[in-house]
C-alpha cells in the first residue's frame, strides 16, 4: 500500500482524537452533562485526580462515534473503531501519567499530547494486520501530526471550542 493509502486509513484517528473537543459545547454540556471518566475521584497514593476532568464520557463517546463513522464512511468500520479507540486510550493513559506527575488539566507536555493519540492507534489497530509501516513511513507520520495538530488546536482555540490553542 502506498504512504498516502496509508494515511488516508489513518485519518479515523485524527477524528476520533479532534472530535472530543466538542464535549464543550454548551448545548451538549447543558444537555448531557460533562461527567469525567475519572468521576472526580482521585488517586489514594498521592491524591490527585485520575484522569482530570479533561477526560469526560461525553467526549470518549463523541471521539468513538465520528472515527468509527469516519471509517465507515471509508468502508472500514471496525478499522476506524480500533484506531479510534486506540487514540482515545493513547490520550486517556497520557492524562493517567501527565497527573501522577503533577500536572494540572491543560498543562502541556509537548511531542506527548500530539502524538498520545498515534501510539494509541497504531497499537490497538496492529491485530487488524493493517500497520505494514516501515519505521520511516511511521517517523513521517509522526513529522505530519505534529504541525496539523497545532493547527487544529489553533482553530479550536479560535472558534472558542479549545481552552489553550494547542
Ligand atoms: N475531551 C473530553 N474527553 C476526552 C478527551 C478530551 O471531553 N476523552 C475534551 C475536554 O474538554 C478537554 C478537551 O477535549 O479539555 C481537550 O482535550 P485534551 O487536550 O486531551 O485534554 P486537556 O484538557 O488538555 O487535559 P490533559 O491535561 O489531561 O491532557
Ligand atoms: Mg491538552
Amino acid at each position: 500500500m502506498i504512504f498516502l493509502l496509508k494515511l488516508w486509513y489513518f485519518l479515523p484517528a485524527a477524528v476520533a482524537n479532534a472530535a472530543p473537543v466538542f464535549a464543550r459545547h454548551p448545548f451538549l454540556k447543558k444537555r448531557i452533562g460533562n461527567a469525567p471518566l475519572d468521576f472526580g475521584k482521585t488517586l489514594p497514593y498521592d491524591k490527585k485526580r485520575i484522569l482530570g476532568d479533561g477526560k469526560t464520557f461525553l467526549g470518549t463517546f463523541l471521539g468513538l462515534l465520528f472515527g468509527t463513522l469516519a471509517g465507515a464512511l471509508q468502508g472500514q468500520p471496525l478499522l476506524g473503531l480500533a484506531l479510534s479507540a486506540g487514540a482515545l486510550l493513547g490520550d486517556i493513559v497520557k492524562s493517567f501519567f501527565k497527573r501522577r506527575a503533577g500536572l494540572v488539566r491543560g498543562k502541556p507536555v509537548v511531542l506527548i499530547d500530539q502524538l498520545d493519540f498515534v501510539f494509541g492507534a497504531v497499537l490497538l489497530s496492529l491485530p487488524f494486520g493493517f500497520f505494514d509501516w516501515t519505521i520511516p513511513e511511521f517517523l513521517l507520520l509522526c513529522l505530519i501530526v505534529l504541525p496539523l495538530h497545532r493547527l487544529s488546536g489553533m482553530f479550536g482555540y479560535f472558534i472558542r471550542i479549545k481552552r489553550e490553542p494547542w
